[in-house]
């Protein structure tokens, strides 16, 4: 990534939002624990066949999974394209009810709140989502899409013009801008705008789904340095979901690790990146562009076999013994649970990994053996 937008800071008069609220900063001590989700499962029932059946299979997208997030703090959270990560992140918040769990937000319980009770959390409790494009309304002013969050909410005896312009300059933008639309800006910008009116309620924890991903390389740094700036300025707690493992390592304090609706390794970030102990965490991280290479200048890569199984009828005991070249027997039987394995960071496999070449080398051989086999599977079905 290369450094493109311009910082937010350029101007000292720029106002923080505590500034503009003309009240003091209301976000609990760095540190303290903010949100906790505790055996979240999220389930989706799809119909089966033609149009007007009944429902007939679940979608266990998420099944399980308990992570906390401290004010202040950026968890990460990773995994393939369908893993449960952006379900995971609505059910926090209450996009989706999740099916069963629990999603302590400053302490109070948030599964089974009304809407009308949810109201007041929501102001404190935001999303930032993927594509900048589709997620500003094109018959909007920039203005306009800036003020909602205060209607929506019921803010009065407030100087939404001056707030809107802070809002904007605190996002690298300028206050002229208001009465433009989405489509005038550049794509960047258009995600600072998101960033701003996810600021509007002065939030303390944002879901940021991808909000990089649809974005051009030479302008995500700018995005990500925006983000970080804001965390400090504001004291903000940041789930941020990616599939970019460099944007994730950089930006995170801890890191959970899924794989089909479930997490499989949790942690500080260096020892997840540096140390991961899950076999899917290391293939997943074995295999990103940035992994270091080796002294000899080669990267020890480990290559998954097979597709991953359909949410639907996930497999029993552990959900990556299909694509695991340590599986054995208990694999299938037990579901592993996530344990301490050390340095704050907690793993779900009965036979941990050890190191990148050893793995890497049985996972070869374990490809070798069981690729002729899919081949001729394939073949004769
Ligand atoms: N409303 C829904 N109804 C049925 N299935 C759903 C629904 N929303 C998500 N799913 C399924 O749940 C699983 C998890 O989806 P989710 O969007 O959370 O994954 P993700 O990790 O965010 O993927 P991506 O990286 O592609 O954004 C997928 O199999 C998806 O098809
Ligand atoms: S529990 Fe078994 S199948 Fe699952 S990751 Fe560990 S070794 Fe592999
Ligand atoms: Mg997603």
């Amino acid at each position: 990534m290369t450094e493109s937008t311009s910082p937010k800071h350029d101007s000292p008069e720029q106002a923080t939002l505590a500034e503009s609220t003309g009240a003091p900063p209301k976000h609990a001590a760095s540190g303290e624990s903010l949100l906790q989700v505790e055996d979240l499962v999220m389930e989706f029932p799809v119909g089966k066949g033609g149009l007007f059946r009944r429902a007939q299979e679940t979608v266990h997208a998420v099944a399980g999974v308990s992570f906390d997030i401290k004010a202040g703090e950026t968890l990460g959270l990773v995994g393939e394209s369908g893993c449960g990560k952006t379900t995971t992140g609505r059910a926090v918040l209450q996009l989706h009810r999740p099916t069963s769990g629990s999603v302590k937000f400053e302490g109070r319980e948030l599964t089974g709140l009304s809407a009308n009770e949810m109201r007041p959390i929501r102001r404190d409790m935001q999303i930032v989502f993927q594509d900048p494009y589709a997620s500003l309304n094109p018959r909007w002013t920039i203005n306009d899409i800036l003020t909602e969050p205060f209607e929506i909410h019921g803010v009065k005896n407030i100087d939404t013009r001056k707030r809107v312009g802070e809002l904007l300059e605190l996002v690298g933008l300028k206050p002229e801008h208001r009465n433009r639309y989405g489509h005038e800006f550049s794509g960047g910008q258009r995600q600072r705008i998101g960033v701003a009116r996810a600021l509007a309620l002065n939030p303390k924890l944002i879901v940021l789904d991808e909000p990089v991903s649809a974005l051009d390389v030479s302008v995500q740094a700018g995005v990500v340095n925006l983000l970080e700036d804001l965390q400090e300025e504001l004291g903000l707690a940041y789930c941020f979901i990616a599939h970019d493992l460099s944007v994730v390592r950089h930006i995170s304090d801890r890191v959970a690790v899924m794989y089909l609706g479930k997490i499989v390794e949790i942690g500080p970030r260096d020892e997840v990146y540096n140390n991961p102990r899950h076999p899917y965490t290391m293939a997943l991280l074995s295999a990103a562009p940035e992994a270091d290479p080796n002294e000899d200048g080669m990267r020890e890569r480990i290559i998954l076999t097979g597709d991953v199984p359909s949410p639907i009828n996930p497999p029993s005991g552990c959900r990556f013994r299909t694509r695991c070249w340590k599986a054995q027997e208990k694999c299938a039987v037990e579901e592993p649970p996530l344990v301490d394995m050390g340095g704050g960071r907690l793993a779900a496999c009965h036979f941990p990994a050890t190191d990148l070449a050893t793995e890497a080398a049985a996972a070869h051989a374990h490809r070798d053996k069981v690729q002729p086999d899919l081949l001729a599977t394939q073949l004769t079905s």
